[in-house]
């Protein structure tokens, strides 16, 4: 018997650490990006949010109670928001041990801290700014980080980096204080919007459950700022099946918890 797999027609997508490998390690700590790095993938996401003296950190949450232990290191300090914290204060919790008693100790790390990591790894990076109405002026000192840790010189900034957020304006700013990075429009704009991103946006990176072949073919179909055809990497996909199928559709990267899971449902 001879199956001809779906997704044989297109090239196969870019797999993408999910706050790093973040079903086997504490989201968005280095631990989870040296285990992607072990399991072989090149790719990671991960968030950005900034402390209350300015200091951005990797964090997915606005408040720190879901993936630390910040209600037992500072039981008064209710509700617990990053920005209500000093980059000294967030470096005392624990962030690793609500995950597993293996992973006691580790940090939630600031943004330096994380892009010199993925640069020691050789690792490349989708580097989402989280809620960014809660921090004016994140775009800015995201940049001063990445220039600071090496990561605009040219090649870096050409191959290793996108720049994403759900925030149009966000994505707009970086653009404008930065053209020559790749930016990434969090979302599923209506097809006939989608003109209107290609002109601040490399790529269009929609839910997985939003997205059919047909909208992955209008975002490639256009060009994006830099006179590329845009992309689109789409998120969180852990199922095989629904890897086979955005796979199937020719998206460009897949983001997953599950790295191992993906790249085995597309090999098989
Ligand atoms: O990279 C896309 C995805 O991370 C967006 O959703 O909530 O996991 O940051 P969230
Ligand atoms: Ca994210």
């Amino acid at each position: 018997e001879t199956r001809v797999s779906a997704a044989a027609a297109h090239a196969e997508p870019l797999v993408v650490a999910h706050r790093g490998a973040s079903a086997h390690a504490p989201e968005n700590t280095l631990a989870a990006i040296d285990k992607a790095d072990r399991l072989g993938f090149r790719w990671v996401e991960n968030d950005v949010q900034r402390t209350k003296d300015g200091v951005l950190v990797i964090v997915h949450d606005d408040n720190l109670k879901r993936t630390t232990n910040v209600e037992e290191v500072f039981p008064g300090r209710a509700p617990w928001k990053v920005k209500d914290f000093t980059a000294k204060e967030i470096a005392k919790l624990d962030a690793g041990s609500w995950f597993g008693a293996k992973y006691k100790g580790a940090r939630v790390p600031t943004l330096t801290q994380y892009m010199n990591r993925v640069a020691r790894n050789g690792q490349r990076l989708v580097l989402e700014i989280k809620k960014p109405e809660l921090y004016p002026g994140i775009e800015r000192d995201t940049l001063r980080v990445l220039r600071e840790t090496g990561w605009l010189e040219r090649h870096r900034v050409r191959h290793d980096l996108v720049v994403q957020s759900f925030s149009a304006d966000s994505v707009r700013q970086v653009r404008a204080l930065r053209p020559d990075i790749k930016t990434g429009f969090l979302g599923t704009p209506a097809v006939a919007e989608l003109p209107k991103y290609a002109k601040f946006a490399d790529q269009i990176n929609s839910t997985h459950t939003s997205i059919s072949d047909g909208y992955v073919a209008a975002i490639q179909r256009l060009k994006g700022p830099h006179g590329k055809r845009l992309e689109i990497f789409t998120w969180t996909v852990d199922e095989p099946a629904a890897a086979r199928r955005v796979a199937g559709f020719g998206v460009n990267g897949i983001i997953t918890n599950k790295p191992d899971v993906v790249r085995a449902a597309l090999r098989h």
